[in-house]
């Protein structure tokens, strides 16, 4: 800031004195005025417990539900300018890691915030090879699950259960050990993936295979002997760009559950089975599920106006629509967009896109969309996709867990490292009932 630029005041737009990185605060109660440091934009919620009536108070707080306007932590892994529709992992453009990137290597970046050199490359990609092999107590517990179970949830299990594989993944402040969590974790992630999805098929597990690409080897694991079988490399390298576009997304719900369960200091695997949780709901990662059962239940072009009157009522949600940052397009739903015609040219035309695509063409000409500035999400196409490749819709969210994976790895060493952090605890504002005795069973009405 220019120091002889004028301050706008906010509460009666005047500007007054010389440009200072602080914030003027006057509480209309006491009427004294406090000075705030203004840091990256943002002041510390701590500041304001100064700011009180009396000696005894406890001091100001904000309440932001739903943490709409709080930073809960400084990171260098992702940006995204929502307002513009950018979304950069470590600098890097979102449009160009697809193009060019590989899930690995992405999985790399994200770790280490550098892109590897060939030899790391090589070496990461062993390292992750080398834990291609799921115990077998963990292929028993996911034996013991109904066959119409929920993939998310058995992926949740077994992922917490690896912690009790794993005792040494309680050194959380010793960098080989996470390395080493590191590597089980986004080796073993499609594992258990795989073996959910066989299971439910009430087909034999298909071993990995080290020799075949990340994506080619969990397509293999998936499909061998089955009428989806396909080993076609342009799938594989569909399926390996929409890994990239899920790899990480910054401080979104799944990603907090990992740094506010990780801040325990609670071993790795217990930390991602809560951020897969957290993933599951329809409004994170089980949208994709909940996209292609919408798509079911409008069931024809001709429905959709219908459909989308009701949504306008309130009474039913766009699903695949809408973002808490983007209010742009959001630029992965682009670059999803172009994959499902790559997809289709192999696999034929999913009929169902042609549902998604008049969705797309009314709301985006509808003043409840254009005004709320609710535009297409990651979701709203991968569901078509991931269809077309031969996946049951419950295993879409799994799809976007696995990917994931590398992201909440990599927030959660970045929270580890940083000194700011303590263990995650929000304050509340208390409403409820004041000190009363307790009431004798005969005398309560
Ligand atoms: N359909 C209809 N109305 C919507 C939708 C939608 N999908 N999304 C938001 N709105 C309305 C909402 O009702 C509200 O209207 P009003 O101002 O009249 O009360 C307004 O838009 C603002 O929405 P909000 O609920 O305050 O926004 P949010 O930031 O809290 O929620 C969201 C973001 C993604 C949860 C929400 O847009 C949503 O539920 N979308 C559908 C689920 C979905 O596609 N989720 C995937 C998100 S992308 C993948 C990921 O990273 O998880």
């Amino acid at each position: 800031m220019n120091p002889a630029e004028p301050v706008t005041d906010i509460a009666n737009g005047q500007t007054s004195g010389t440009a200072r990185d602080t914030l003027t605060v006057t509480d209309n109660r006491t009427g004294k005025t406090y000075e705030i440091p203004i840091k990256h934009d943002t002041i510390r919620a701590l500041d304001l417990r100064q700011i009180k009536v009396d000696s005894g108070d406890f001091g100001m707080m904000t309440y932001d539900p739903a943490f709409t306007n709080t930073a809960a932590c400084i990171s260098r892994i992702t940006y995204i300018d929502g307002d513009k529709g950018i979304l950069r992992y470590r600098g890097y453009e979102i449009d160009e890691l697809a193009e060019k990137s590989t899930y690995l290597e992405t999985a790399y970046l994200l770790m280490h915030g550098e892109l590897p050199t060939a030899p790391q490359l090589q070496e990461w990609t062993a390292n992750i090879t080398r834990h291609f092999a799921v115990d077998d107590s963990v292929k028993k517990l996911l034996e013991s699950f109904h066959p119409d179970a929920h993939p998310m949830g058995m992926l949740v299990s077994s992922v917490a259960a690896l912690s009790t594989l794993y005792p040494d993944a309680k050194k959380i402040f010793d960098a080989n050990s996470r390395r080493e969590q590191t590597f089980r974790l986004i080796g073993q992630t499609p594992i258990l993936a795989a073996f959910a999805h066989r299971h439910s098929l009430g087909k034999p597990y298909v071993a990995p295979d080290g020799n075949l690409s990340y994506a080619g080897n969990f397509l293999n694991m998936l499909f061998k002997g089955t009428d989806k079988h396909r080993t076609d490399p342009a799938l594989e390298r569909a399926l390996d760009i929409l890994f990239i576009l899920h790899a990480d997304h910054e401080q979104n719900c799944s990603t907090s559950a990992m740094r506010g369960v990780g801040s325990s200091d609670v071993d790795p695997y217990s930390a991602i089975a809560a951020a897969t949780a957290a993933l599951y709901g329809p409004l994170h990662g089980g949208a994709n599920e909940a996209v292609l059962r919408m798509l079911v239940e409008i069931g024809s072009v001709d429905k959709v106006a219908e459909f989308i009157k009701h949504v306008k009522n309130g009474e039913k949600k766009l699903m695949g629509f809408g973002h808490r940052v983007y209010k742009n397009y959001d630029p992965r739903a682009r670059i999803v967009k172009n994959i499902a015609y790559e997809v289709f040219d192999i696999m034929g035309r999913n009929p169902m896109i042609d549902i998604a695509l008049e969705c797309e063409k009314i709301a985006l000409n509808d003043d409840y969309f254009v005004t709320r500035r609710l535009y297409p999400n990651v979701d709203f196409y991968t569901g078509l996709i991931y269809q077309s490749m031969g996946f049951p819709v419950t295993m879409f969210p799994v799809l976007f867990a696995i990917a994931r994976t590398s992201g909440w790895i990599a927030q959660w060493v970045e929270m580890l490292a940083d000194s700011e952090q303590k263990i995650s605890r929000p304050r509340q504002i208390y409403l409820g009932a004041d000190k009363r005795g307790y009431v004798p069973m005969d005398k309560r009405s």
